[in-house]
């Protein structure tokens, strides 16, 4: 058994928490796309109904390729259900996301959503948060949003693609990805980065979160339940 065989019962399993009739949030990124897959299985065999909305282009494609019926954004209110990945989670179960660029409309999904569910591999489980927070920003905000940074003790660095040419989020923002070493205080970090001006979304997730599945390299999954 294999981290591949985890993942893919982790999707299994999360997508029967889905009923009939559910509105889904989809999040972003490789664990959500196992549980897309899942859920399009059930769809097919057990003819199971829901309306998705997808938080990026990376899951409307993979959800499109399913036969979903997707949803635009004025049903973000009705999500019953959001299942997202994470980047890096800490033993407080804060977490950091926004690897794919997609965290500004993730954390809407999440604050909307009735249940929140998160699917993540175990190398992300750690004691303390330390990898560089994705930090969105619009662009003509970007010198002051800049200096905002560092005077809070942060390396920022520009996202950008292979060739270097910069990385623009589907918001039409740069991201800022941003060195603090080890978080000791995710709470206090995420408010004062949301209180810059010029800041649309950080990477510091740390509401409450309903269920966290842990895909494991011996091919089980662990449910934690908060
Ligand atoms: C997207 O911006 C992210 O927040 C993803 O949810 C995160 O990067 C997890 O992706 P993987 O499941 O592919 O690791």
């Amino acid at each position: 058994m294999s981290l591949q065989d985890a993942m893919k019962k982790m999707g299994e399993s999360v997508s029967s928490l889905v009923k009939n009739g559910y509105v889904v949030g989809l999040g972003s990124g490789s664990a959500v796309a196992a549980f897309v897959n899942a859920l399009g299985e059930r769809m097919k065999k057990e003819g199971l109904k829901v309306t998705a909305i997808p938080t990026s282009m990376q899951i409307e494609l993979i959800a499109e390729s399913l036969g979903f019926v997707l949803e635009r954004y004025h049903r973000i209110n009705d999500i019953d259900i959001v299942v997202d990945g994470a980047d890096q989670i800490d033993s407080m179960f804060n977490m950091i996301k926004g690897g794919g660029g997609a965290h500004h409309r993730e954390k809407v999904f999440i604050e909307a959503s009735k249940k929140r569910v998160i699917v993540a591999d175990e190398s992300k489980y750690l004691k303390y948060l330390n990898r560089n927070v994705p930090v969105e920003v619009s662009i003509f905000a970007r010198h002051f949003v800049w200096k905002r940074l560092e005077a809070i003790g942060g390396k920022p660095k520009v996202r950008t693609l292979e060739k270097g040419y910069p990385y623009f989020t589907e918001n039409g923002n740069i991201i800022l990805d941003t060195e603090f070493g080890e978080i000791k205080d995710p709470p206090k970090l995420e408010s004062q980065l949301q209180k810059i001006p010029g800041v649309v979304a950080n990477g510091v997730f740390t509401m409450k979160i309903n269920v966290f599945f842990k895909a494991k390299n011996n091919g089980t999954v662990e449910k934690i339940e908060r």
